[in-house]
């Protein structure tokens, strides 16, 4: 009968994973093994904080539904989703940088004619036209492509937040096929900087480490070009007070846009409107490959 001490069980937990006929996942699993065993050792961790980390760990399953994610929104705010997004897109010269897909990449991205609103329901948010370009990494176009869009709005919250979204369905997210010259647009309304959910254990854990919730004002892109990586990405508005300081880590400088406010009394596709509005331009360079592109949650098939 082996007797497992402190040192000795690590390795024979790592042993019993030898016969794993996946070889990723038998590597996986024993690095795994690894780290929380050296996680335990270095903390000298209580039964107690371990019945907590169990019991932290149920309540954000506990927490999760078709249109909620708790478990991706915590790994956003411990960094892992960053990390993660790190390390396989290392070389990344003269593409669009990635970052998180964040937890609402939710429902239906209904394909749109370009100009249009994707924010019909909104009526108190300050007006925004976005125009944008897919090309390769050389700059040429590249036609027929989908863009899914998503952001919150004007008061921080996505639609599937809201109590509204049975009956309006999806809002401020949609699909766009580029044109001929990699090009699409759409009318919206200006997103703000928002809060991450603070109702759940993640909620509960920034409060308890006295860090803020905040977000800085952003669009979501996915870029799905056929042949190229898959660019999941934000462009976040210029100016805002928490772009050095997001929550989940995700702001680079590239993604960040200067968002023109503007008084002509047409927009950029002719479209007539009235009283100021805004302006983001944003180009996205793909690069060549392949990859996982992630489905949105509660999608039909
Ligand atoms: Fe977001």
């Amino acid at each position: 009968m082996p007797q497992f001490n402190e040192n000795d069980l690590t390795a024979a937990v790592v042993k019993s994973f030898e016969n794993t006929p996946d070889k990723r996942a038998k590597f996986l699993l024993q690095e795994l093994v690894k780290s929380l065993h050296e996680y335990v050792r270095r903390t000298d961790l209580t039964f107690e904080e371990w019945e907590y980390a169990i019991d932290f760990l149920t309540r954000t399953g506990q927490k999760c539904t078709p249109i909620r994610q708790e478990f991706i929104l915590l790994s956003d705010v411990m960094g892992v989703s960053m990390l993660v997004d790190a390390v396989n897109h290392r070389e990344r010269e003269g593409a669009t940088q990635t970052t998180v897909l964040g937890p609402f990449y939710v429902g239906e991205h209904k394909e749109m004619p370009h100009g249009s609103d994707i924010s019909p329901y909104n009526k108190t948010g300050d007006k925004m036209f976005v125009q944008s370009r897919v090309t390769d990494l050389k700059g040429k176009p590249l036609a027929g492509v989908p863009v899914d869009v998503w952001h919150a709005d004007d008061d921080g919250f996505y639609d599937s937040q809201k109590a509204d979204y049975a009956t309006h369905g999806p809002s401020l997210r949609a699909r766009f096929v580029t044109d001929a010259d990699g090009r699409f647009s759409f009318r919206t309304i200006l997103p703000c900087s928002y809060p991450i959910p603070t109702d759940g254990p993640v909620g509960d854990l920034i409060t308890a480490t006295q860090r803020h919730p905040m977000r800085p004002a952003h669009v979501h892109f996915l870029v799905k070009a056929e042949g190229y990586e898959p660019l999941i990405t934000h462009v976040f508005l210029d100016g805002d007070q928490y772009l050095r300081s997001d929550v989940v880590f995700g702001v680079k400088d590239e993604l960040v846009a200067r968002v023109e406010p503007r008084n002509d009394a047409a927009l950029p596709n002719g479209e007539r409107v009235s009283g100021p509005w805004h302006l983001m331009t944003y180009e996205f360079q793909m690069k060549p490959g392949a990859g996982l592109v992630p489905r949105p949650m509660m999608a039909a098939e």
